[in-house]
């Protein structure tokens, strides 16, 4: 039997910029709930939503003061009931966000912790200090840079934190932690909730606290990254909870190996999130700007897709830059390879996510100042690179590439005032080509990375080979890509240029015959073909 999530594609919902409804500037449930209709006409069966529980804010939502409550900024308990009830009324299914490898420091369990008696204690990480307590237990760092540990006056310790001080690691050696997350599970998949997209969920096991091997980031890495009780404690959630229930799982697995990712997706989640594909830009030297290097590009596509039976296929999150400008050309072919990006998305074997705005091709800022920088990671290093003189340009520059408010800008939905998204104040600027760059707009054109969404997503639905078949990869020149899905005796040939460039095709591929299935040019077959075009991109019915 196939499982929902097998058939169908997930959407990513970034709740603070996908709809406001009440004019205070931040995206709400009631926003998504009127946008329904919309994600229902455009083929998309699964929501996964970043988090909407209680929140200070620090990492907006990736720090939860209260999993059994929601922010009140995006609405109440019943509203959100109401969005799982719209939502199945239209056949889809609403996914969260799970953050357990941490809380918010306004948690109660991490208040009461501070005191040293309070059962709440090793629920965290307290420790004290080297050198009289005067310096920190060890020399980790946070994935957001600086020291992994702060310490606390009142505690007399310090407690550790992989990501911002306002977010404190729980400590799963505690089986009381278990519990709790088990009754977290619980009471959402109760409520019909569909399953969750775990956060960073292969380093929540630190196996010892002994100093890192020394290295440009995340020092102590070695320590927590995917151990062996990490494994142990994935496969207890599934068997206490994940397996009684119809639900799916996805794992935030970044430096995952295909060892590890092979036993994530055994009897712990369902799938894991690799980050080699969207990563391919990034260059050895850290400020040179990234570019798209596309031999890099498919050999992590293809290494993937040969590794694991079944992939969370994905190019874009709210962590990362855009893909439109990572791995096609917004300036002089936005649709073509907007269109390309979409083809290969739809086309691999494993279940699609698609961004918020991804399918109308959003773009990065090009303007932020670092004053209306609103992400710690962003705010981070620019103040960094200040500190260590290098020119504000500069820094600015640098900064940008890393900012991830680059992804969370306000979804563009017509090019009215504020894009559509709100009518106050936007809490992050929209993105100035909200003209050019819209729903609306590309609902009406002829030819749109929209419009190539929906009927990429409609050929998906109907067409079982592309959904369930094998992947056979062949090799080529880099400027371009080409596979097969195979399926019960069917058989489907994607290929796609991935250069702005006209490509010549080798002989095999001239003398190929076959049916048309979609194409990003309109018109002209396949079958007297003897070049690509800029971002051509072909799915075509081999006979
Ligand atoms: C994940 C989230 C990211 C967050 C971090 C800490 O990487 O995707 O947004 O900042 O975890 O929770
Ligand atoms: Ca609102």
């Amino acid at each position: 039997m196939r499982r929902f999530f097998e058939e169908e594609v997930v959407y990513q919902i970034y709740p603070r910029s996908f709809q406001d409804s009440n004019g205070d500037g931040i995206g709400d449930l009631n926003g998504i709930i009127s946008r329904l209709d919309y994600l229902r006409e455009l083929g998309v069966k699964i929501l996964w939503l970043s988090p909407i529980y209680a929140s200070p804010n620090a990492d907006y939502g990736y720090d939860i003061s209260d999993y059994f409550s929601i922010n009140p900024e995006f609405g109440t308990m019943d509203d959100f009931e109401r969005l799982i009830s719209e939502a199945k009324k239209r056949g889809i299914r609403i996914v969260m966000d799970l953050v357990v490898n941490h809380t918010s420091n306004k948690h109660q369990w991490f208040i009461a912790s501070k005191n040293e008696n309070s059962p709440y204690r090793s629920y965290y990480y307290w420790r004290k200090g080297r050198k009289d307590n005067k310096l920190p237990p060890n020399n980790w760092t946070s994935n957001f840079g600086g020291s992994a540990w702060t310490y606390v006056e009142e505690a007399d310790a310090w407690y550790l934190h992989l990501f911002t001080p306002e977010q404190p690691d729980l400590d799963w050696h505690n089986p009381k932690v278990l519990e709790e997350v088990e009754k977290i599970l619980r009471f959402y998949l109760d409520k019909g909730v569909y399953g969750f997209r775990c956060d960073v969920i292969n380093q929540i096991y630190k196996e010892s606290l002994a100093d890192g091997k020394r290295r440009v980031r995340t020092i102590g890495l070695e320590h927590y990254l995917q151990k062996e009780n990490n494994h142990q404690i994935l496969h207890t959630l599934y068997e206490d909870v994940f397996s009684h229930y119809d639900c799916m799982t996805v794992g935030e697995t970044g430096g995952v190996d295909f060892k590890n990712a092979r036993r994530f997706t055994n009897e712990e989640l369902d799938m894991v999130f690799q980050f080699d594909t969207i990563n391919s830009d990034s260059r050895k030297i850290p400020l040179l700007a990234p570019k798209m290097q596309k031999k890099r590009f498919k050999r992590t596509l293809f290494a993937w897709q040969k590794e694991l039976d079944w992939n969370a296929v994905c190019f874009e999150n709210h962590d990362q830059r855009r893909s439109l400008p990572r791995f096609g050309n917004p300036k002089k072919y936005p649709y073509e390879s907007g269109s390309m990006l979409a083809t290969l998305l739809l086309t691999m074997r494993g279940t699609p996510f698609i961004y918020q705005g991804e399918e109308i091709g959003m773009t990065n800022y090009k303007n932020l100042k670092p004053e209306e920088y609103k992400d710690v990671v962003g705010l981070y290093i620019y103040s960094l690179l200040r500190k260590m003189h290098l020119p504000r340009k500069t820094s600015e520059r640098v900064a940008s590439y890393f900012n991830r408010d680059n992804a969370r800008s306000p979804m563009q939905w017509n090019g009215e005032i504020n894009a559509g998204f709100s009518t106050g104040v936007p809490w992050l600027p929209v993105n100035g080509d909200y003209q050019e760059v819209n729903v609306l707009k590309e609902q009406n054109d002829e030819e749109s990375i929209y419009k190539a969404y929906k009927t990429l997503l409609k050929l998906r639905r109907e067409d079982d080979v592309l959904r369930y078949g094998t992947f056979e990869e062949t090799r080529t020149k880099s400027s371009f890509i080409a596979y097969y899905r195979l399926y019960e005796g069917g058989l489907r040939f994607v290929i796609a240029n991935l250069t702005g460039h006209r490509v010549k095709l080798p002989q095999w591929i001239k003398r190929m015959r076959g049916e048309v299935l979609y194409s990003n040019y309109c018109g002209a077959g396949f079958l007297f073909k003897k070049v690509l075009r800029p971002y051509e991109a072909l799915i075509i019915k081999i006979r």
